[in-house]
């Protein structure tokens, strides 16, 4: 048997089109658009192409998008100031402080001191909070986590009363998207496990799983054997085993390989992600989204 291939490439675009519409009847509506500012300290390399993507997209579906880039020495005090500036900016919705950020900077202090009502990243205490009460108080679901939902509903695969595995207890994947599929609701309604490094029997639980959500970060750390027949996989790994010359651009590019031995994987599982081009293009895809919504609560009043 040879698995669907749940491709995020192909979803990102469905939604990104849904998203450009969407705010079209916004500013028909309130001669506004969604707004968002994405602050980015310093010039790690990978965070600035983060960023860069992220802009480009915003632009994309028409939101006004603002890239403030600091410098690596800024003061923690001066970096506070700015983020208040934009907790009281009307014309913001979203604020998005990329990580991470220098040592001398407390991540937690800064990342608290976002409007809880602005975090599109829902990486707020309050917002965490709110994801784990569920249903009318979720406000900004954590972008991967809720990408990762995403692609489960529209490959159409059924989560109400499955069995879903998730391998991995990090606070920004492995926690949330166990806490969001057990919740009452569509798309989820599960029986969640969560299976990590102090698990006696990691094979024996993967093997029970219906959908299987692998967020270790250890490359080909799930076998083909460890999976059920039909089963949905999703791997969130991107794990960087080497590097080599793009045919496209003549570049040295990170070789990419995710938690799952896809090859071998596809062939057992019912529907699979692939890495790249899987669960990578959700997130972007989930912030635009999660700023959208907060620019149509902030627009009609309810916040
Ligand atoms: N750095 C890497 N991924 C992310 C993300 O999703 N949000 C933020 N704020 N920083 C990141």
């Amino acid at each position: 048997m040879t698995a669907k291939l749940i491709k995020g490439t192909d979803i990102r675009e469905e939604i990104l089109d849904e998203i450009t519409k969407e705010v079209a009847e916004i500013k028909e509506k309130y001669n506004q658009v969604p707004g968002l500012v994405t602050i980015l300290v310093g010039e790690n390399p990978a965070s600035v192409s983060y960023v860069t993507l992220k802009v480009k997209t915003a632009e994309r579906v028409g939101f006004k998008e603002i890239q403030d880039n600091q410098p690596e020495d800024i003061s923690e005090a001066d970096l506070l100031a700015l983020i208040d500036k934009y907790n009281k900016d009307d014309s913001i919705h979203g604020i998005l402080v990329q990580l991470p950020l220098p040592k001398h900077v407390d991540e937690k202090k800064v990342l608290n001191a976002i409007d809880p009502d602005k975090d599109v990243d829902g990486f707020h205490p309050v917002n965490v909070g709110r994801l784990m009460i569920g249903g009318d108080e979720v406000k900004f679901p954590p972008c991967t986590p809720a990408g990762i939902q995403e692609m489960i509903v529209r490959a159409g695969v059924e989560t109400s009363g499955a069995e879903v595995v998730v391998v991995g207890r990090s606070n920004i994947v492995g926690k949330p998207i166990a806490n969001m599929m057990v919740q009452k609701g569509p798309g989820a309604n599960s029986t969640v496990t969560i299976v990590h490094t102090r698990t006696k029997d990691l094979e024996g639980h993967c093997k029970r799983a219906d959908i299987l959500i692998v967020a270790a970060g250890v490359p080909g750390l799930v076998k083909p054997e460890w999976i059920k027949p039909g089963a949905c996989v999703i791997d969130v790994g991107v794990n960087r085993v080497g590097e080599k010359i793009s045919e496209k651009t003549g570049r040295k590019v990170a070789i990419l390989r995710g938690d799952v031995d896809f090859d071998a994987a596809k062939e057992i599982a019912g529907a699979i992600t692939p890495v790249p081009g899987g669960v990578g293009p959700m997130t972007i895809t989930m912030l635009l989204f999660n700023t959208l919504e907060s620019a149509r609560r902030h627009l009609s009043a309810g916040v």
